[in-house]
Parts: C-alpha cells; structure tokens; sequence
C-alpha cells in the first residue's frame, strides 16, 4: 500500500481562490479590502523571509499590507506603541508581531498588548481560551491550517484516535484541542513521554510538530493512518525534512503530508482567512 498524499499546495491554492473572490465581492461594493499589519524587530534572515511572504500573501488575494520594521535594540515602549496604533487604524484588521522577539522584549506583554479582535495569530490568551470553550474566535493558524487539510481531504475525525508530538504554546497545545473538539480522543507526547513509538503506533491520526527529522519512525505507524507532517528543519545543504520518516511512512499511512509542501502553505491561508474573518465579524462589516 502507499499512502494518498495530502497536497497543502493545491488546497492552499484553492482557498486563496476563494478569497480573492471574496475581495473582488467588496470592491464591486465600494468597500475596503481586509488589512494585515505586520511587526517584524531585528534582522533574523528567517523572520525577514516570512514577513515577506505575508506581504506576497496579502498582495497576491488583493489585501492591503502594512509592514513595520524596527531595530532590534528598540525598547518595550516603543514597540507597544507601535501596536497600540494598529489597533486604532481602522484600517487594519489584523496584527501581527513576528516571532522570535530579541531578549529585552516581554513576549507576553506584546502578545496581550494586540486587541484581541485583530489578533490574527490567535496567540493572545483571549482567544486562547475561547478555543478552550469551544467560541468562534481566532484560532492559531498552523492548527487551523491541518484541520483544513483533514477536513477538505475528507479524513473522518469523529471517534479516531489521534496523537500530536509537540506541545508547544502556538502548535501542538491547540493542535490537540481542536482535535479534541473535532471528536478525537486525544494524546499528547512530549520530550519527558518515554514511548512515543507507542502513542503513534494506536493512533489514527499521527501529527509531529517537533522539529526533529526522522523523529517519527515509519514503521511506526499504522496502516492507513493519517500522518500530517508540521515538523520542517533545514539542514546544512539547505535541504527541508520534516519529523516524519517519509519513505517510510508513506508506505503504510492511509494518507500523508509531504515536507514541504504539505502543511507549510496552510499555515499561511490561515492567517489571510483569520484577516478577512476578523474584518467581517469585528470591523465594520467591510465599510
Ligand atoms: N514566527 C514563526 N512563525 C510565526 C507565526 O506563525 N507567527 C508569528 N507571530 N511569528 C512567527
């Protein structure tokens, strides 16, 4: 058997469609275009990359983008300023502070100082515990991004087994939780589970956002399991892999992502559909 592979491309593709047909509905209306403002601090080449990406996004589905850039030694103050403006401009719809923030920054207090309705991220705590409760709100775009993947590739969630390796604060945490609320009984192995082999091997639906290539043997999964891939590490050729021993996998999973290519592009779709989401729900209805 081999496995389906679940192209993040073409679905991603699919939804920017869709968006641009939801601009091209509000032009026709004389009204504004969703506005995504972006924060990035200092010169990560990594941090650089993604912002321009989002302004490509953004241009690409016809929104407005505002990118802006400060010197890595820039102080709390000015830095919450900066926020504080965006969340007046109306605008803008979402903000976005582009993470790793340098040491002398509190992350948190940034992350809080972004009303919660433009908060397109879905890392303020606001929204965080609106997903906990199950309220419509802004969901972090990496988890929504592979329940878009499932759910548009028709992958039956309700009463299957599902394990995420990673706990992370903006990945693997929500990630279980909307699996949970998806109908999924959930586990969750981090660095301190001892037999990971085992979660993964009962599992229906494996999803690894470690970081750590070949982390997830093939052997280990079950046949005609789902495996979404979030793991992508560069290694010193400038090659990506993911948490997944794919050549493996993909020769006992049901379906599969491939790295890259399969959750990458979702995550960001994501933070342009959170945009337009927050425009219509929160600012204005679109005036
Ligand atoms: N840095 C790397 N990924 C992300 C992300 O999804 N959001 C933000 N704000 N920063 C990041």
């Amino acid at each position: 058997m081999s496995a389906k592979v679940i192209d993040g491309n073409a679905i991603s593709a699919a939804i920017r469609q869709e968006l641009r047909t939801k601009v091209e509905a509000l032009k026709q209306e004389n009204k504004r275009v969703p506005g995504l403002a972006v924060v990035l601090v200092g010169d990560d080449p990594a941090s650089g990359i993604y912002v321009k990406n989002k302004r490509r996004d953004c241009k690409e589905v016809g929104f407005k983008s505002e990118i802006r850039k400060f010197d890595k030694d820039i102080t709390q103050e000015e830095l919450l300023e900066a926020i504080s403006k965006f969340n007046i401009d109306p605008t803008i719809d979402g903000i976005l502070v582009q993470l790793p923030l340098p040491d002398q920054i509190d992350n948190l207090a940034v992350l809080e100082a972004i009303d919660p309705n433009k908060d397109v991220d879905g890392f303020h705590p606001y929204n965080v515990g609106r997903l906990v409760l199950r309220y419509p709100g802004l969901r972090p775009c990496t988890p929504m991004g592979v329940m878009q993947l499932l759910e548009r590739t028709g992958v039956p969630l309700m009463g299957k087994d599902a394990t995420v390796i990673g706990v992370s604060n903006h990945v693997g945490r929500p990630m279980a939780l909307e699996l949970l609320l998806a109908g999924c009984s959930v586990s969750a192995a981090h660095k301190f589970t001892s037999n990971v082999h085992e979660y993964v091997e009962y599992a229906d639906i494996v999803i690894s956002a470690v970081g750590i290539p070949g982390l997830i043997k093939g052997a280990w999964i079950k046949p005609g399991a789902t495996v979404i891939d979030v793991g992508i590490t560069r290694d010193e050729r400038g090659k990506l892999h993911g948490d997944v021993e794919y050549d493996e996998a993909v020769k006992r999973a049901g379906w599969i992502t491939p790295v890259p290519g399969g959750v990458g592009p979702m995550t960001r779709v994501s933070m342009l559909q959170n945009t337009l989401y927050a425009m219509e729900k929160f600012h204005t209805g679109g005036q």
